[in-house]
């Protein structure tokens, strides 16, 4: 008999529903000694909350977290929130001996980072920090051929996280855009998954050399689009890395690529193979083998819809992929299973710090002009 964890959900627009969902699918896809019961959500908007709640089947609303941490009847707390409330509740709710499901990037600073490990190792709790895309099965299957050594060592990382939603100028200064709400722009929204997946799958990085780029420095506020108001954040960030292994990578993360919604590539070269995923075709993995003949040698398309592919057997038959909310499916599955057995989820709040650190690290590198060690 599966056991019930209760969740209560803080934000309820983008990442609100893609977790809703994966609240919601997870019990139906995986067999989980727990089950997911859809306690509370919360959010500031009463209409719009209890419109939420009602059509993703959230038992109760609340309109301020801090009352959803004091309730006894909550297990979990999932933080869909901009980042500037990622520190302060999460420190809460470890605090309350809640375990938390956070969304990336993991904070807006170092030390909120740090107090943020610090509260979470010291209550014991599970605390995940939702870097999906390294849930993607195709992705799984990239870390396991790295791993089996099938592309040998290691020397060319090349990450791209590309967007288009700022090339309109009329486009309004939203709190992505604000340094009190964002910290800064794609090099913290976008680079962050860049640099979990490099850290996940090159390893660790020593030095980064970066440059930031602010294209439109005045928009539309989103109170009163009459007036305008600073863009305080970077438009784009091209970083470059020097990894512990001593292969080099590059990170390209940008909201001006016009005709890019949402591409999201890696390409990864070896001294015996090569790697490239791309998320629009993400049920793929692109791979070049030296060990294959002469005149067979090419990039192979391995669709990772087979079962023994991790997370694949979960769903459908061979062949019939699957898309972006199905990373999300995999996260809250894995953290379920890491609360149920006591084990840890990752990436955790440990993993999240580092790619702070190295984006840090890069943005201190764009200010001075200089390439900067990672502490
Ligand atoms: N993993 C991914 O692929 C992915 C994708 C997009 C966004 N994100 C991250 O998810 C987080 C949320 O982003 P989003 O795109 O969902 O933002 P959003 O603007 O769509 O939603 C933010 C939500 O937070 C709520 N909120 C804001 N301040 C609040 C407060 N004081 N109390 C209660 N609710 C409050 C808003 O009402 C809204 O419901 C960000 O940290 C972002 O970086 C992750």
């Amino acid at each position: 008999m599966s056991r019930p964890l209760r969740i209560a959900l803080l934000g309820h627009r983008f990442m609100g529903r893609a977790h809703s969902n994966a609240w919601s699918q997870v019990s139906r896809f995986f067999d989980l000694p727990v089950h997911p019961v859809l306690q509370v959500a919360c959010g500031r908007d009463v209409q719009a909350l209890q419109e939420f709640a009602h059509r993703w089947g959230w038992a109760g609303i609340e309109t301020d977290w801090r009352r959803v941490l004091e309730r006894d009847d909550v297990d979990i707390v999932d933080i869909a929130l901009p980042q500037h409330l990622h520190a302060e509740v999460a420190i809460a709710a470890a605090q309350a001996g809640k375990h938390v499901f956070c969304e990336k990037p993991l904070a807006m600073t170092l030390g909120e980072g740090r107090a943020m490990v610090d509260a979470a190792e010291a209550s014991g709790i599970v605390h995940y920090v939702n870097h999906n895309y390294r849930l993607a099965p195709a992705v799984v299957l990239a870390r396991q051929l790295i791993d089996e050594g099938r592309i040998g060592e290691i020397r060319h990382w090349r990450g791209a996280y590309q967007q288009s939603w700022l090339v309109d100028p009329a486009f309004p200064l939203n709190w992505k855009l604000r340094q009190a709400t964002a910290y800064a722009g794609p090099q913290w929204d976008l680079n962050s998954h860049n640099v979990d997946l490099a850290l996940h799958l090159v390893g660790d990085i020593t030095h980064v050399s970066c440059l930031t780029r602010t294209f439109i420095p005045e928009r539309p506020l989103e109170e009163d689009p009459a007036r305008s108001g600073p863009v305080e954040v970077e438009d784009a960030a091209l970083m470059m890395a020097d990894f512990a292994c001593g292969a080099v990578g590059s990170f390209e993360a940008t909201r001006f690529a016009l005709g890019r919604r949402n591409r999201h590539t890696f390409e990864i070269y070896g001294s015996k193979g090569a790697l490239s995923w791309d998320l629009e075709d993400m049920n793929r993995l692109q791979f070049f083998s030296e060990d294959d003949p002469p005149q067979a040698r090419g990039f192979r398309n391995l669709l990772a819809t087979e079962r023994i592919h991790r997370y694949a057997k979960n769903w459908w038959p061979p062949g019939h992929i699957i898309g972006y909310e199905h990373t999300f499916v995999h996260a809250v599955a894995d953290f379920l299973t890491a609360v149920a057995t006591g084990g840890p989820a990752r990436p955790d709040f440990r993993d999240g710090l580092r790619v702070l650190e190295i984006l840090e690290a890069g943005l201190r590198s764009a200010a001075s002009g200089r390439k900067c060690a990672v502490p």
